[in-house]
């Protein structure tokens, strides 16, 4: 079944365009890497997806519906949900305050009988390291953006899109991502997950999307979009012009 289907999304920025003419598509129970440069345009394009900031022109398809251009509050109802590369939580709210919020929010048809519960729940799911009472203010890096991802978690997805969940993690913080996005997939979400670490996106994805300079270079198997030659240039030109 198709979950996500985008059909020549474009956002433009004034005289520059982020993201050209993409599409593609996930299927249920797809774990999508969205691979390219620094730059290229991949925050844009889930942005655009998910309403955040909606397309200049195309479509965006979730399930049986046109969502192109709802906001981010009606595509999380419907069941998207993301984190955010640089994860801004409500600094005084401590971490099951935080994902409260996303519970009650994402709670509207009201299957969700104890909030407190579900909350505690996504914050043991996603293996959150500190005590749910931490205040958002004094966490690192690092554990927001574990909280940002049971925040995402707690509105009951069907699709996710992750932005550089990973980056910045020490070596056993990897596995333990790794583990946890296994566990995700294994709830029936589908996942589109911008990353670089490459060792994680050959663990994890079975499909991987790659933009370079807002434009699709290739969409495929994992071992096939990442030994495509045009995938290896898109990189090294981006180390070249470092
Ligand atoms: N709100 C905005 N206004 C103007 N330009 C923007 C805006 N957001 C992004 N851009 C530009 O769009 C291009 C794509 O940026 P984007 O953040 O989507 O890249 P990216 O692939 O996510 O890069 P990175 O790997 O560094 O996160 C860049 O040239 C960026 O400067
Ligand atoms: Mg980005």
């Amino acid at each position: 079944m198709i979950v996500l289907q985008t059909n020549e999304v474009t956002k433009k920025f004034g005289g520059l365009t982020a993201v050209n003419a993409v599409s593609m598509t996930i299927n249920q129970g797809d774990v999508v890497g969205l691979i390219g440069p620094n730059g290229a345009g991949k925050t844009t394009f889930i942005n655009a997806i998910t309403g955040l900031n909606p397309p200049t022109s195309g479509k965006v398809r979730f399930f049986d519906k046109d969502t192109t251009g709802l906001t981010p509050e009606k595509m999380c109802r419907l069941g998207m949900s993301r984190t955010f590369q640089i994860p801004s939580p409500f600094p005084k709210m401590t971490a099951i305050e935080s994902v409260m919020t996303a519970t009650i929010f994402g709670n509207d048809s009201g299957k969700i009988k104890d909030p407190v519960a579900h909350s505690r729940q996504m914050l043991e799911f996603v293996e959150f390291p500190m005590e749910e009472t931490v205040v958002a203010e004094q966490l690192n890096t690092v554990q927001l953006k574990r909280l940002d991802l049971a925040r995402a978690l707690a509105s009951n997805p069907k699709l996710l899109f992750m932005d550089e969940m990973a980056s910045g993690l020490s070596e056993g913080e990897l596995k333990d991502i790794m583990r946890i996005i296994g566990k995700i997939s294994k709830k029936g979400i589908s996942i589109l997950m911008i990353e670089h670490i490459m060792q994680l996106i050959m663990a994890v994805c079975n499909r991987l999307l790659c933009i370079q300079f807002g434009t699709k270079i290739a969409e495929g198997p994992t071992e096939e979009v990442a030994n495509d030659p045009k995938v290896a240039r898109a990189y090294l030109g981006d180390e070249e012009d470092d």
